[in-house]
C-alpha cells in the first residue's frame, strides 16, 4: 500500500488560514465593515457571541505567523485577502493601506521561502455591496472581477497562482439558504441566485487573471454522497444532494452547464439568475487547478418529513471529530476517483486546499489530528497511485482560529493560541507535520 512518503517529488506541503478567521484589526487602516462583522455584532449569531475582531490578531503579528510556517518547511501559504481591506466599501476607491498590508505580507513570506496562494474571496464580503443586495445582486460579480485587477495588477509580479473563491457552496447554504452564517439570510432554494453570481464572479475574475498571465483556481468544498439504504427513495435523496453540493459547484466550471436540479423544483435558470451566455463567461477561462477542501462523506436519506428533499444521516462506527464530523480518510480516495469519472480529460490537477479537524482543547497531545492528516494523506497517496494528478496538500490550519458561528470554539490549529494573550504554542501535530515534510524531502530527492 503507498502511503504519505510515496507522494510524488515536488508535492507541495502547505498550510492554509482566511482573512477574517486570523487577521483581527478590523477598523484599522481604513478597513471598511465586512458582513462578518455586521453579522457577528448581531446577538444570537455566533456562539458566546464571538467576533473576529482581535481573532489572532495576525495583522499585527504576521512575522511570528511566518516564522512558525518557515520552521514547519512550508513550500506553501494559502491565506484569504480581505476585500473590505482593499476596498473598503467594495466597489469605489482603493484603501492604499489595506493594499500595502498584503503587499508587505507577500514580501515577508517570499523571504522566508513560501509561496503565497491568496483566495480572493472567504466570506467576508464588504457590507457596503451586501446592503446593494450582496451576492443576490449580479452587479457584485462585476464587482469582484475589479476588485480582481486591483489585486493582482499590486502582487501579480511575484504571486504566480490565485484561488478566485472559498465554497461557494457554504456561503450559498450557510449564508443565504439556512442563515447561519453572514450575512443570515434564510431563502431556503431561492438563494441559488447567490451560488450563480459566485461562479459568474469566479468566471469574470478569471479571465481578468488569464489576462495578466496567472494561474488560476477555484477551492471547493466536495464532499461524496452515499445513500443510507439502497432503496430507490435513499438513491434519488442522494443524487439530488450530490448535484446541490458538488455539482452546482463544478459541472459549470469543468463542464460549462448547470446540473439538472429539478428533483429539488428548482427551475433551470435558478429563479432567473442565468442569463443568456453566463455559462460560457464561467467555462470558458478554464482552470489550472482544482482547490479541493475535503472534511467528511455525507449520508442522505429520502426525507421523514415534508420540506427539502433529503435527511443528512449520521454515519456510525467511525471516530468523529471535536465539531462532530465524521472521520472517512478513504472517502477522499474515492471522492478523487469519482470526480476523474465524472470530468475525465476536463478535470484538472487537484490541490488539497483544505483538510484537518478540530480537536477538543484538552487533548493532550493532538493525537487525533496526527491521525487525521496522516491517514488522510495516505489516501491521497493511493489516489495518487491510480494516476490522479494532486500537487499539493495545505492543511486547515496553521493556528486556532474564528470558527465562524462557533467563533473560538473549535479548534483547527497545528499551532494552539491562547485568544487571551495571543501566546502561540506549538502542538504536536505541528512536529509531526514537520518532520513528515522534512522526511518526503529527503526520500523523494534520493
Ligand atoms: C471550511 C472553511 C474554513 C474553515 C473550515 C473548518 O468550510 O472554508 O474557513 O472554517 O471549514
Amino acid at each position: 500500500m503507498p502511503d504519505r512518503y510515496d507522494l510524488p517529488t515536488g508535492f507541495r506541503w502547505g498550510a492554509a488560514t482566511a482573512a477574517y478567521q486570523i487577521e483581527g484589526a478590523v477598523t484599522e487602516d481604513g478597513r471598511g465593515p465586512s458582513v462578518w462583522d455586521v453579522f457577528a455584532a448581531r446577538p444570537g449569531t455566533v456562539r458566546d457571541g464571538h467576533t473576529g475582531a482581535v481573532a489572532c490578531d495576525h495583522y499585527h503579528r504576521y512575522p511570528e505567523d511566518i516564522a512558525l510556517m518557515k520552521n514547519l518547511g512550508l513550500d506553501g501559504y494559502r491565506f484569504s485577502i480581505a476585500w473590505p481591506r482593499v476596498l473598503p466599501t467594495g466597489s469605489g476607491p482603493v484603501n492604499p493601506a489595506g493594499l500595502a498590508f498584503y503587499d508587505r505580507l507577500v514580501d515577508a513570506l517570499l523571504d522566508a521561502g513560501i509561496t503565497p496562494l491568496p483566495t480572493l474571496f472567504h466570506w467576508d464580503l464588504p457590507q457596503a455591496l451586501e446592503d446593494g443586495g450582496g451576492w443576490l445582486n449580479r452587479d457584485t460579480a462585476h464587482h469582484f472581477a475589479d476588485y480582481a485587477a486591483i489585486v493582482t495588477d499590486r502582487l501579480g509580479d511575484r504571486v504566480p497562482a490565485w484561488i478566485t473563491l472559498n465554497e461557494p457552496f457554504v456561503h450559498t447554504v450557510f449564508g443565504y439558504a439556512l442563515g447561519t452564517h453572514a450575512p443570515g439570510r434564510t431563502l431556503m432554494l431561492e438563494a441559488l441566485p447567490a451560488a450563480h453570481h459566485q461562479l459568474l464572479a469566479h468566471g469574470l475574475a478569471a479571465s481578468v487573471l488569464h489576462d495578466r498571465g496567472l494561474e488560476v483556481m477555484l477551492s471547493n468544498n466536495l464532499t461524496p454522497v452515499e445513500p443510507a439504504t439502497s432503496s430507490d427513495a435513499d438513491l434519488a435523496a442522494a443524487q439530488a444532494y450530490d448535484a446541490l453540493h458538488n455539482r452546482l459547484f463544478t459541472d459549470p466550471v469543468l463542464l460549462g452547464r448547470y446540473p439538472d436540479l429539478s428533483a429539488l423544483g428548482v427551475p433551470d435558470d435558478l429563479y432567473g439568475a442565468i442569463h443568456p451566455g453566463d455559462t460560457d463567461l464561467i467555462a470558458a477561462p478554464g482552470l489550472d487547478g482544482l482547490g479541493l477542501n475535503f472534511y467528511n462523506p455525507t449520508r442522505i436519506a429520502a426525507p421523514t418529513e415534508p420540506g427539502l428533499p433529503f435527511d443528512f444521516v449520521d454515519i456510525p462506527d467511525v471516530p468523529h471529530t471535536a465539531f462532530g464530523w465524521p472521520v472517512v480518510p478513504d472517502a477522499l480516495r474515492q471522492l478523487l476517483l469519482s470526480l476523474r469519472d465524472t470530468y475525465g480529460k476536463t478535470l484538472p490537477p487537484i490541490t488539497i486546499t483544505e483538510n484537518g479537524c478540530s480537536v477538543t482543547e484538552s487533548t493532550t497531545p493532538d493525537q487525533p489530528r496526527i491521525d487525521f492528516m496522516s491517514a488522510h494523506l495516505d489516501a491521497l497517496a493511493a489516489a495518487t497511485a491510480e494516476g490522479i494528478d494532486i500537487r499539493g496538500y495545505y492543511t486547515w490550519s496553521l493556528l486556532d482560529n474564528y470558527e465562524w458561528a462557533e467563533g473560538y470554539h473549535q479548534r483547527f490549529g497545528l499551532v494552539h493560541v491562547d485568544f487571551a494573550t495571543q501566546r502561540r504554542t506549538p502542538r504536536a501535530s505541528y512536529a509531526w507535520y514537520r518532520d513528515l515534510i522534512a522526511a518526503h524531502r529527503v526520500l523523494r530527492a534520493r
